[in-house]
């Protein structure tokens, strides 16, 4: 709450006028029943057509100003709650920038979108309709009981009888749709879900003519979110029936009573006429009043999944002993002692006592089948994931003692799934290195093998790339990437099979010239190429997240039953 009180602080000014409206705008409702009766017994019942002419401009102008107050409101309410809405967003999303994999893993990037969209939205609406009716109901409720007092009180006590029963048939009601609700939210989070995944895996899923697939998997995400919410609603549309009963037997119980005492002469026709017409405004007050409660329960189950997010601590931080001594790295020397790990949910070991030492400025090939691990063991070196247990040293420092910026900013990685950003070549470029000036980037690009094919295109390093610009082949996608990850020198490069989608001739200049410009750098290639790790210092061979073999290329071929199958499925292949 305190969160969200500091985002509304800036509306504050809104939220004080607002109110004031609203009571402005219920005063010129209510009045109207009385000058409706006073228009009935003063002038109909007494011929006086003046009197219907007098009070029927009064009851025109109030309405006008009513009209006027409330559009006011509509406008400033609208503003508040979008400009919250537009600010909790983007609280939340620089939220997110924070987190490590871990959480965001955690949390799945699918949910992460709803809570951005979805959830926000909620809560934007529910101010806004707070804004303009959450005053209104209970204004109105008094306002209306206090002038059928004033009318008479017998009467009054009919309409007392049936509030509490409106308002207790709406609570039952709410107390079951409540958490169907949630579960809607988790329904629109697993279709998400499904769509996130088509889109991202689209060729995939075309090139293997998995479409009918796929479409039954939506169908049935669909349909599920569907009974979900029709039963949701189901709940819902049952408060107006009973509503509208409760109402008819009131207005019966009203004429009966009032009927009586009109016939006696204790109260004249306009003032019955008006007490059905405050019976009336009565039963939209606690309509709107349900209408509130109801966006309530569902704006604070969006709350709590906002929260949930807004009130995470990034579980990779800089730790404490991290900012006190700036270590630096200087040499890039790696070592993994005992080192485990697995994934947030996951239920075994996905590394499993992984040691070794790697000295300054070697080169490090990672082997190993799909899934034995191989980028997980890598992601660890720069902190994107904290190991479970054991510890990953580099210079001989613990990499937690690292400030992240000095992890980040020295350890160079290209990613196995590397994405490019939308804007031009140089730009993605840039993120490697912000200052990078045109001749460093150059450099780098003629080393990644890139600068070529860039200068191919017409705009060269301004090419745009992304939605309206070129699209890149995967290869050159991923040279790119190697050149972005050069820009910054950085002490320890990790390629994860950054070069599968470039041909071997390629990949072996790559090769040439990072040795050439990185001698002294530390790289660790994960390959699934013969050629790369038979030139690489050593091998590290894993299997089922363990180090199986460890050494130089040609020991590895006489001692490691793995390596060997390796080499030879690629002897075949070739
Ligand atoms: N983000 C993740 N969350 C949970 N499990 C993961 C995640 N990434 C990988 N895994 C699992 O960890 C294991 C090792 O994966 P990975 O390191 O990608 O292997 P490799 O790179 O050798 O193919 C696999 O079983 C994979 O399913
Ligand atoms: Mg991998």
């Amino acid at each position: 709450m305190k969160k969200y009180w500091q985002i509304l602080r800036k509306y504050k000014g809104s939220l004080l006028i607002s109110p004031l409206l609203v009571l402005v705008a219920v005063l010129c409702e209510t009045v109207q029943p009385m000058y409706m009766a006073k228009i009935v017994d003063d002038g109909v019942m007494q011929r006086d057509l003046s009197v219907i002419t007098e009070v029927g401009t009064y009851m025109v102008l109030v309405s006008i100003a009513g009209l006027l107050v409330t559009i006011l409101n509509v406008y400033i309410s609208s503003r508040a709650s979008i400009g919250f809405g537009t600010d909790l967003r983007e609280r939340l999303f620089n939220k997110i920038q924070q987190l490590s994999f871990f959480d965001i893993d955690r949390f799945s990037s699918a949910s992460l979108i709803t809570r951005l969209t979805n959830d926000i939205t909620k809560i934007q609406q529910l101010i806004m309709m707070s804004m303009r009716m959450m005053l209104r109901a209970p204004l109105l409720l008094v306002m209306a009981i206090f002038f059928v007092v004033r009318i008479n009180t017998d009467m009054a006590l009919v309409l007392l009888a049936a509030i509490p029963v409106l308002g207790i048939s709406v609570y039952l009601i709410l107390r079951k749709g409540f958490p169907l609700f949630m579960k809607v939210q988790q329904k629109v989070d697993a279709l998400n879900e499904v769509v996130r995944e088509n889109l991202i895996n689209i060729r995939v899923v075309k090139s293997f003519v998995r479409e009918d697939f796929e479409t039954v998997k939506f169908r049935e995400k669909s349909e599920d979110l569907r009974d979900m919410i029709i039963r949701a609603s189901n709940i819902v549309v049952s408060i107006f029936p009973v509503m509208q009963l409760v109402m008819n037997i009131s207005i019966i119980a009203i004429l009966w009573v009032g009927g009586h005492k009109v016939m006696i002469g204790d109260l004249k026709v306009g003032e019955l006429i008006s007490f059905v017409n405050y019976l009336a405004q009565v039963l939209m007050a606690l309509m709107f009043l349900s209408m509130i409660v109801m966006n309530f329960a569902r704006a604070s189950a969006s709350s709590e999944r906002i929260l949930e997010v807004l009130n995470t601590e990034p579980s990779l931080s800089n730790t404490q002993k991290g900012l006190l001594d700036t270590h630096k790295i200087l040499s890039g020397k790696v070592e993994f002692k005992d080192v485990s790990f697995r994934y947030s949910g996951g239920d075994t070991d996905v590394l499993k006592d992984i040691n070794f030492k790697v000295s300054p400025g070697e080169t490090i090939a990672v082997v190993g089948a799909t899934g034995a691990a191989k980028s997980s063991m890598v992601q660890l070196i720069p902190r994107l994931y904290d190991a479970t247990s054991g510890e990953i040293r580099i210079d001989d420092v613990p990499v937690k003692d690292y400030l992240l910026d000095e992890l980040h900013s020295r350890i160079g990685m290209v990613l196995q799934k590397n994405e490019l950003f939308t804007g031009t070549i140089a730009d993605n470029l840039r993120w490697g290195k912000e200052d990078a000036t045109m001749d460093e980037i150059i450099e780098a690009c003629k080393a990644a093998q890139a600068h070529d094919f860039i200068m191919s295109f017409t705009d060269g390093y301004d090419t745009m790339l992304g939605r309206g610009g070129v699209n890149v082949s995967g290869g050159q996608k991923q040279r790119i990437c190697i050149a972005r990850a050069l820009l910054r020198k950085p002490k320890i490069l990790i390629l994860d099979d950054s070069t599968s989608a470039v041909d071997t001739e390629t990949e072996l200049k790559i090769r040439e010239n990072l040795n050439m410009m990185l001698h002294d750098t530390t790289v660790f290639i994960i390959t699934q190429r013969i050629n790369t790790m038979q030139s690489a210092d050593r091998v590290i061979v894993l299997e089922d997240g363990s180090i199986d073999a460890i050494g130089i290329p040609d020991e590895l071929m006489k001692t490691s039953v793995v390596y060997q199958e390796i080499y030879n499925s690629q002897i075949i292949l070739f």
